[in-house]
């Protein structure tokens, strides 16, 4: 009983070293417009997310053109969020508009993809992170601590996505817009985590999950689907996780420097699709990413 355990155990560890040995972790070959446009799948999620999160409404709304056609977002809706959360969140959706509105003239764009912002996806990706049946099933839309929870899914891939782009770009007008894009997300992931590190020892009720205890779920269910070490860090690490080894509070996610990760578009869509591969849609993306990089991977299924 116990040797058969052992060798499950074992088993299922070769399983994932060959997973991650398998898995792609290097460069791509991409020209700007393409590597951009990975992100352009982000803003669109993020957009939708915050618009309908504070407003009840989404992009279309407010500037339909940005859209071009693409299918309405699945399941996005109001938030019950307390007012500061609101106004912030309202003021991030808008943020997003301007990233699409920027992208769009500057590279052009595509039509937003199908998302799935619906409460079940949430609740999956959620029980996927704590590795167990979450009951009730978690409802981003419930309160401004689930919702944030359920931000902090979001933005900290655009930023990871956008570190990595930028070394890999070569027109002077793709870096000056990725570098500030990279600002605003960066600094709206800030927020987030500050908010949520208020609260790191709260309970997050009925489960009895604290809000720093799902964090590194989260981020631990981000490493593992993106197969290529650790890149994401929750509110509260070991010591040897913190800044200079010296302080378990991790308000933001970095490396032994401070200086941020990076991700390649593969890993970006590992992440969002909750399928751990870049030929398989799923997730905040049911029918897959835009753009030539996405549609390459889905092609080759
Ligand atoms: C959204 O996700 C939920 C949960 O996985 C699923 O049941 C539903 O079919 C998805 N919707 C679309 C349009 O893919
Ligand atoms: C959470 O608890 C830890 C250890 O119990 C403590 O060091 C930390 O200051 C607390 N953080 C917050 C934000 O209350
Ligand atoms: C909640 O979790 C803590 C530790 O994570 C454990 O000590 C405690 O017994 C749990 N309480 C309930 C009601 O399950
Ligand atoms: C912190 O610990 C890590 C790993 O344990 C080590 O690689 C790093 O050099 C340490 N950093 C400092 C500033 O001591």
């Amino acid at each position: 009983m116990a040797t058969s355990s052992l060798l499950f155990a074992l088993f299922i560890t070769i399983l994932n070293i060959r997973m991650v040995m398998c898995a792609s972790c290097g460069p791509i070959i991409a020209n700007d417009e393409e590597r951009i446009h990975v992100a352009l799948n982000l803003e669109f999620l993020e957009a939708e997310f915050f618009l309908n999160g504070a407003l009840g409404k989404g992009l279309d709304t407010i500037d339909p053109s940005l859209a071009a056609g693409g299918p309405l977002p699945v399941g996005a809706k109001k938030a019950n969020l307390d007012a500061l959360t609101n106004r912030i969140m309202e003021e991030f959706g808008y943020q997003e508009v301007g990233h699409l509105r920027a992208i769009i003239t500057t590279i052009g764009g595509f039509p937003r993809p199908l998302l799935n912002l619906s409460t079940e996806n949430f609740a999956n990706i959620f029980d996927e992170a704590v590795g167990y049946k979450l009951a009730p099933p978690f409802d981003p839309y419930m309160n401004t601590v689930n919702y944030l929870l359920a931000c902090y899914l979001i933005p900290y891939v655009g930023l990871v996505g956008y570190v990595g782009t930028i070394p890999n770009l070569v027109n002077y007008n793709s870096r000056k817009l990725v570098a500030g894009l990279l600002g605003v997300e960066s600094g709206q992931d800030a927020v987030i985590r500050a908010l949520l590190y208020e609260k790191a020892n709260e309970t997050v009720l009925p489960y009895n999950i604290t809000v720093a205890e799902f964090s590194n779920h989260i981020s631990q269910l981000r490493n593992r689907l993106a197969m290529c070490g650790i890149k994401d860090e929750g509110l509260i690490v070991p010591l040897q996780l913190g800044a200079e080894n010296k302080t378990e509070s991790n308000i933001l996610s970095a490396d032994a420097n401070s200086v941020s990760y990076e991700r390649t578009p593969q890993e970006i869509l590992r992440i969002v699709y909750g399928t751990g591969s870049e030929y398989k849609p799923g997730g905040f993306f049911p029918s897959g990413g835009n753009g030539r990089i996405a549609k390459g991977f889905l092609a080759k299924d």
